[in-house]
């Protein structure tokens, strides 16, 4: 017998099933065989917010979440952090290989030539109110790109899915700094060609009557670092919304909005702007242990502690804590800082958090960062979302070019009723199920 395969004897009907594994794993449609009667529909697996499923194959991104190890085409997320840039990032994140010179620079003057946006998609972020949230804005501005670009929608051309990569990558801190002016009533700032990728959002984010903005070195590093660390990664929720929205040839466009929408959420990439306003509301170090226990009482979360997939330190955490004594050095240490050091210190410590491996994620610290660097909390997610475009369309990519891959359409388990016969208005009670009104 293949020694890559398992034995299954279903107890109720005493039969075995030999099952073939795929890369250790077992393919959830060979369970369909295993039926008690013949025109039964076959075994399901059942996993509710996919905590053990494989959903594809991907080569992009590697996480040992037990080690603490996160890899982009199979570099170390330190090595990468330490020695490129984004863009170089973003280049080997979407073609597998780090470029060289001359198809680096190749790279960064396509994404320069797309940093504009049409004088009508402008105007579509004017009309948001001045107090919209600038996330809402984004996601909807991304969308709305879809109509700027019909042949977006040709997403088997490989071709039309470069260019339209291209664009989103190179419109995305344009739309976010323009979101971000829009709310102050300030002048849109055009994109400056000269700039790195990372000076030209700042400069578009804080040029006022300045001949030229001059963006601090070191900040502009730290950012290329953060958005290198935020590029991808694997199957995460919004990552998975990418791609199970770009299944059914949805465009670009909107499937990065439906992303994006998920990235959104408090337990995601909105994690960031709820570490800020958890430190606000605790002020000052004394009130970290009464906040601990308000935690450990089930009545709240340590926002930016815990991972699906870490259960050891998130290596960005790492890194971040690191970028952040760089940006201290320019902006002076935040207050807020000490608090943070001080909870992460505590938490470690205690066996609510040791037990359960809940340890600082990428989130925890980034938010201090970018507050000090002069972003506003409600900024903080469309941060994310600049550099996790490159991943969420890499892994649309991944995911068009695979064979295997389908519509995605997962099944159920059916709780509901069973069949019952209309009841007329006359007959229907309130609050009481309509079968048995209509049964009396
Ligand atoms: N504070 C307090 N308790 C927590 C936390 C937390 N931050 N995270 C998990 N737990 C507890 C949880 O209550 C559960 O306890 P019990 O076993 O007694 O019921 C246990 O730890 C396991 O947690 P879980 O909710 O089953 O874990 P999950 O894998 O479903 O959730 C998570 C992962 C990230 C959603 C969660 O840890 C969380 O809500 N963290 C706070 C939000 C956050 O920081 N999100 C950013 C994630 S990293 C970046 C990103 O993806 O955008």
């Amino acid at each position: 017998m293949d020694q890559e395969s398992i034995t299954i004897i279903d107890n109720r009907t005493d039969a075995q099933y030999h099952i073939p594994l795929f890369k250790g794993c077992v393919r959830a449609a060979d369970l369909r065989q295993i039926k008690v009667q013949t025109e039964d529909f076959g075994m399901m697996t059942y996993d509710p917010a996919f905590m053990n499923t494989a959903s594809c194959q991907s080569s992009i991104t590697y996480i040992d979440g037990e080690k603490g190890i996160l890899r982009y085409r199979g570099y170390p997320i330190e090595e990468l952090a330490q020695n490129c840039t984004f863009l170089e990032v973003a280049y080997l994140i979407l073609n597998g290989e780090l470029p060289n010179s001359a198809e680096l620079q190749e790279w960064i003057d396509r994404v320069k030539h797309h940093t504009m946006i049409h004088e009508t998609t402008k105007k579509f972020l004017e009309g948001f109110r001045y107090d919209a949230h600038p996330m809402g804005m984004v996601i909807s501005t991304v969308a709305a790109l879809s109509t700027v670009y019909p042949e977006c929608r040709d997403v088997t051309d490989r071709e039309t899915r470069r260019k339209e990569i291209t664009r989103l990558i190179a419109k995305m801190p344009t739309i976010c700094a323009y979101a971000y002016r829009h709310h102050f009533g300030l002048p849109y700032i055009y994109p400056d060609n000269d700039l790195s990728f990372t000076e030209n959002f700042m400069n578009m984010m804080w040029k006022m009557v300045e001949p030229k903005y001059v963006a601090n070195k070191t900040l502009a590093r730290a950012l290329d670092i953060l958005f290198i660390l935020h590029a991808d990664h694997e199957q995460n929720c919004s990552t998975n919304t990418m791609r199970a929205v770009g299944s059914s040839l949805a465009d670009p466009y909107v499937s990065v909005a439906a992303a994006a929408a998920a990235l959104s959420g408090p337990l995601h990439g909105g994690a960031n702007e709820e570490v800020l306003r958890m430190l606000d509301e605790i002020g000052t170090k004394d009130n970290i242990p009464a906040f601990i226990k308000h935690v450990k009482d089930g009545k709240g979360k340590l926002m930016g502690f815990g991972h699906r997939v870490y259960k050891n330190y998130d290596p960005r955490a790492r890194i971040i804590k690191w970028t952040a004594d760089q940006v201290f050095k320019v902006t002076g240490r935040n207050a807020k800082l000490e608090i943070a050091i001080e909870l992460e210190r505590i938490a470690l410590e205690d066996e609510y958090f040791v037990k359960r491996k809940l340890y600082p994620n990428v989130d925890f610290y980034s938010g201090i960062i970018y507050q000090a660097m002069g972003f506003r909390p409600d900024l903080f997610t469309v941060l994310f979302s600049i550099p996790r475009v490159v991943g969420w369309l890499a892994q649309w990519e991944e995911m068009l070019e695979d064979h295997e891959q389908k519509i995605a359409r997962p099944r159920q388990i059916y709780t509901g009723h069973d069949e019952r016969h209309f009841v007329p208005m006359d007959k229907r009670g309130t609050g009481q199920p309509a079968q048995a009104v209509a049964q009396a």
